[in-house]
């Protein structure tokens, strides 16, 4: 069929583009988001195959990974036009991918359930054991402590301040982490996330009992 033909070849272009990448953004962050993003779309009727494309395809465009916004949405237009797909569908998967990230509040608010959905399985991704080992890894990778108890956590750092190692990963709990479990639009989403913050609070807890020689 068309469509499993589409999703191979976009499986096969993020595993190019992002081979190699440390910094939380690898192919197998792309293969859970969607995964998610297939079972909530199931759960809430909405539609899977937009889901599981846009999950896939979702990272592509992020600064992080290209040499400027400009670059990283160039990478994705010209695979949606190497592809065939419906003219609506193409224009619904380029709405969400350009609406969804976490930008510290200033995006617009995502349009669409499929939108909403993808966000959640992205941000679901970010949170419980997966989003404290990525964490880890993220901070690992720039250079950040895992914790040091005289940096405190504060919402106004810019991306500068964070490349220049003043965050820390127990920091980006308070910063980002907490914060996604009251972002979930969907309801299957707000009860994955539930769970798994508060399984992030408990990590915390102990950590900070095992740093003060408490466990
Ligand atoms: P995504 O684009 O997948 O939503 P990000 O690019 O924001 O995620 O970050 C990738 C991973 O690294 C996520 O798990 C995120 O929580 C984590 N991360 C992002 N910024 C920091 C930071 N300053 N310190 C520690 N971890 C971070
Ligand atoms: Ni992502």
């Amino acid at each position: 069929m068309e469509r499993d033909w589409i999703l191979q070849q976009a499986e096969a272009f993020v595993r190019q583009e992002l081979a190699g990448d440390s910094s939380g953004h690898d192919v197998w962050h792309i293969e859970r988001v969607r995964r998610m993003a297939e079972v909530i779309a199931r759960e809430e009727g909405a539609d899977v195959f937009v889901c599981q494309l846009a999950a896939l395809l979702h990272d592509i465009p992020d600064e992080k990974l290209n040499d400027s916004p400009e670059a990283g949405m160039k990478k994705l237009t010209n695979w949606l036009d190497e592809h065939p797909l419906d003219a609506d569908i193409r224009a619904h998967l380029l709405d969400i991918i350009t609406t969804m990230s976490f930008k510290g509040g200033n995006q617009p608010p995502v349009r669409t359930l499929e939108g909403r959905i993808v966000q959640d399985a992205d941000r679901l991704d970010a949170i419980g054991a997966l989003g404290i080992a990525r964490t880890f890894a993220y901070s690992g990778a720039k250079g950040q402590l895992s914790y040091d108890p005289d940096l405190p956590p504060r919402t106004d750092l810019t991306a500068q301040d964070y490349r220049k190692g003043k965050s820390t990963a127990v920091n980006h709990f308070h910063e980002k982490l907490f914060l996604l479990k009251d972002l979930m639009n969907t309801e299957s989403a707000k009860r994955i996330a539930a769970e798994r913050h508060r399984y992030m609070e408990e990590f915390l807890k102990r950590f900070h009992e095992e740093w003060a020689g408490q466990m």
